[in-house]
């Protein structure tokens, strides 16, 4: 499968976890049109982990949709969601059993794979619980790369191994068109700034044909559902969209899309920050400086198509602080006569322009980002 930007989507699991039916689904497939997510770039509609009946199928050996959940079945469903224009996402395990302990692919890859084709699926997420200690799990996820292969349709695959045995370094050779290498995501602040720093380190290893996932978006749960915690203001939202639009992660949302606030839709969906997301260059970001005092304060650069750059700061602390930033560091040398003129990526004014040196101050877990252009001074 040819995947050349970050794929974008929805996903259950933040919100409703086990909580999952065939009404929901509907009625998220309406929304993700009706308020514009489908326009804006989100296409898959991914049903996580709890969808199955406990056992497999006793006679096929087939994992069968949970009877009471969805009681016309997954094609039902699958119908449903293409008929909106989306695409359909399912769920599946590396292991014995899934994370929430239904039947997993573990020694079923190929048998698995065809049933999701038969379902009509068309994006598939691979976790790792319950599986064998004795196999490494490299063979563990090139066996349903293999086996995807074969099931007579295009299915994206998104392998979710939390980053076991640095799966960055390997992950793309499994075939996934993109990877999880963090624990899970919850609902504050500290969880996604975290998840961030702790993934500077991918950046080379995220781009076309397989993308480091930062993990579903909080945005827009306000400390509601499954991995709710202490919840998020919309100014901690705005950081992390900001953030993993400037990594260029997939952007999975995970909050209730029937729900959304005015400010989380609007976050969502703005064309900016999504045009950052899904640059066709796909260059990683950056670090242009931090803080020599307080290590959460960052600047990232990254460099766009038509020679334009995305310039970002960003304070993950908690306290307002300021954040040195000289143009050298950002390839600009001494002695040219070049700065950058910026745009606000947000309200999409005019944000004048950054000449050798800048020294902004940002609020306790808001940041600033600009879209840039080379300028003669
Ligand atoms: C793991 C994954 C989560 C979610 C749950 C489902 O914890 O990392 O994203 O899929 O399993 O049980």
């Amino acid at each position: 499968m040819l995947v050349m930007t970050p794929p974008m989507g929805y996903n259950t699991w933040n919100t409703f976890g086990y909580d999952i039916n065939a009404d929901l689904i509907k009625e998220t497939a309406d929304a993700m049109v009706r308020e514009g997510l489908l326009e804006a770039g989100y296409k898959y509609l991914v049903i996580d982990d709890c969808w199955s009946e406990l056992e497999r199928d006793p006679k096929t050996d087939k994992i069968i949709p949970d009877h009471i959940k969805f009681p016309k079945g997954m094609k039902d469903v699958s119908d449903y969601v293409h008929s909106k224009g989306l695409k359909f996402g399912m769920y599946s395990c590396a292991g014995v059993r899934t994370c929430a302990d239904f039947p997993g692919s573990f020694d079923h890859e190929f048998l698995d794979a065809q049933t999701f084709a038969e379902y009509g699926c068309d994006f598939l997420k691979y976790d790792f619980c319950h599986c064998p200690q004795n196999i490494d799990g490299r063979l563990l996820y090139r066996r349903m790369g293999v086996a995807l292969r074969n099931c007579g349709r295009e299915i994206l695959y998104s392998a979710c191994n939390w980053g076991v045995d640095n799966s960055g370094s390997w992950m793309r050779a499994t075939g996934a068109d993109m990877y999880r290498s963090t624990g899970d995501i919850i609902d504050n602040f500290k969880s996604f700034s975290d998840i961030l720093l702790s993934q500077q380190h991918n950046v080379g290893y995220s781009g076309p044909c397989c993308f480091n996932d930062l993990d579903m978006l909080t945005v827009g749960m306000y400390g509601k559902g499954n991995v709710g915690s202490s919840g998020c203001n919309d100014i901690d939202y705005k950081t992390q969209f900001a953030l993993w639009c400037m990594f260029g992660s997939p952007l999975m949302i995970g909050c209730d899309v029937r729900h959304m606030t005015p400010e989380a839709k609007a976050l969502l969906t703005n064309k900016n920050l999504i045009a950052l997301n899904q640059d066709p260059d796909c260059c990683p970001p950056y670090e242009v400086a931090s803080n020599r005092w307080n290590s959460r304060m960052k600047s990232f650069i990254r460099h766009l198509s038509n020679n334009e750059f995305a310039i970002g700061f960003f304070n993950m602390a908690d306290e307002a602080d300021g954040i040195p930033f000289f143009s050298f560091n950002a390839g600009l040398d001494v002695s040219c006569d070049y700065g950058f003129a910026l745009t606000d990526m947000f309200t999409g004014e005019d944000a004048g322009l950054l000449e050798e040196f800048t020294y902004p101050v940002i609020q306790a877990h808001d940041c600033a980002l600009y879209r840039a252009k080379i300028v003669k001074l």
